[in-house]
């Protein structure tokens, strides 16, 4: 869990959008050797909360602050390889090839994403089939855990872009995982489910994966003019305090074109609040990374 004292929890200021005051976030240090990574889950079973938008966007805003990234697509309808680029019609090997053939590494699967320092392992629809073949494996919630291991080493951050439900494919990807992170669309309803997911996370904590914890909340598609979104921040920070982050990413198209685009924002539209956000976000979870 996040610790009680953030170390950039600066008292006093602005109020945030999460009312409470606003803390000056530290720049991350810069890093002079890479690994071992520290794996989470971008996990919510409710689906179009920005998931696959803040995998693809901290990730190359990590990268920008020098971390080395792999991000996983592991969500069969390959949304996080599209939002890339990629066409799903064109892969060669994804990560169904490296679930279910174990002659299939990572190297074999992993593709550029197009940002310097951060690495892509695709998906499409096949990934489907994996999560029936699975079931009948020994040990088959450790599947995506087993098959990453050999390539902690070679990055510093592994971010898993999970599907919309808590199936046993999101099962792997919390069994593989250090950290979750919950991006929660600023909506009424938007509590509703996570105590679901919260109880899976516990679940997996103590059954299969010891060391998983949430590393935040985010509340995604902020709009600060409406009284209903300022509402949702506030019963989030007074359901789950600390463990809401102060950054939050407002509504904006510009997600919707750089998706268009096959490329973050924080390249197709460098200087925009959003890839701000997204900079701000990565600082904020490295810093508290630093503090546990
Ligand atoms: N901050 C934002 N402002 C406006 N639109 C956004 C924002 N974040 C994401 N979107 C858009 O909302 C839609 C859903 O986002 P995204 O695909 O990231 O959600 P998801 O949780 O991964 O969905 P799924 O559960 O289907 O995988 C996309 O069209 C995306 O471009
Ligand atoms: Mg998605």
């Amino acid at each position: 869990m996040v610790p009680d004292t953030l170390p950039f929890e600066a008292p006093g200021g602005a109020l945030g959008p999460t009312g409470r005051p606003m803390p000056v976030i530290p720049e991350p240090e810069s890093l002079t050797s890479h690994g071992p990574a520290r794996v989470i889950a971008m996990c919510n079973q409710k689906g179009g909360v920005g998931k696959t938008t803040t995998t693809i966007n901290l990730g190359a805003a990590l990268a920008e602050y020098g971390r080395r990234v792999l991000l996983v697509d592991f969500d069969p309808q390959g949304s996080l390889s599209v939002g890339l680029g990629l066409n799903p019609h064109d892969m060669d090997l994804t990560v169904y090839n490296l679930l279910m053939d174990s002659d299939v590494k990572v190297g074999d699967v992993v593709v550029p994403s197009g940002v310097e320092g951060m690495d892509l392992l695709p998906s499409n629809i096949e990934l489907s089939a994996a999560e029936v073949q699975l079931v009948h494996e020994v040990g088959r919630e450790q599947t995506l855990a087993r098959v990453l291991a050999p390539a902690l080493g070679e990055y510093d951050v592994v971010l898993i872009d999970c599907q919309p439900s808590l199936g046993l494919l999101t099962v792997n990807a919390l069994t593989a995982s250090d950290g979750v992170i919950v991006p929660l669309e600023c909506e009424y309803f938007a509590l509703r489910g996570v105590a679901l997911l919260k109880s899976t996370i516990d679940k997996v904590q103590q059954r299969l994966n010891p060391k998983l914890h949430i590393d935040g909340l985010l509340g995604t598609m902020y709009d600060g003019r409406t009284l209903h979104s300022r509402e949702v921040m506030e019963r989030l920070v007074q359901a789950w305090g600390k463990t809401v982050f102060h950054t939050v990413i407002r509504r904006t198209v510009k997600f919707s074109d750089s998706t268009v685009a096959g490329e973050p924002i924080t390249t197709y539209a460098s200087t925009s609040p959003g890839a701000d956000s997204y900079r701000q976000l990565a600082r904020e979870v490295l810093a508290r990374w630093r503090a546990v």
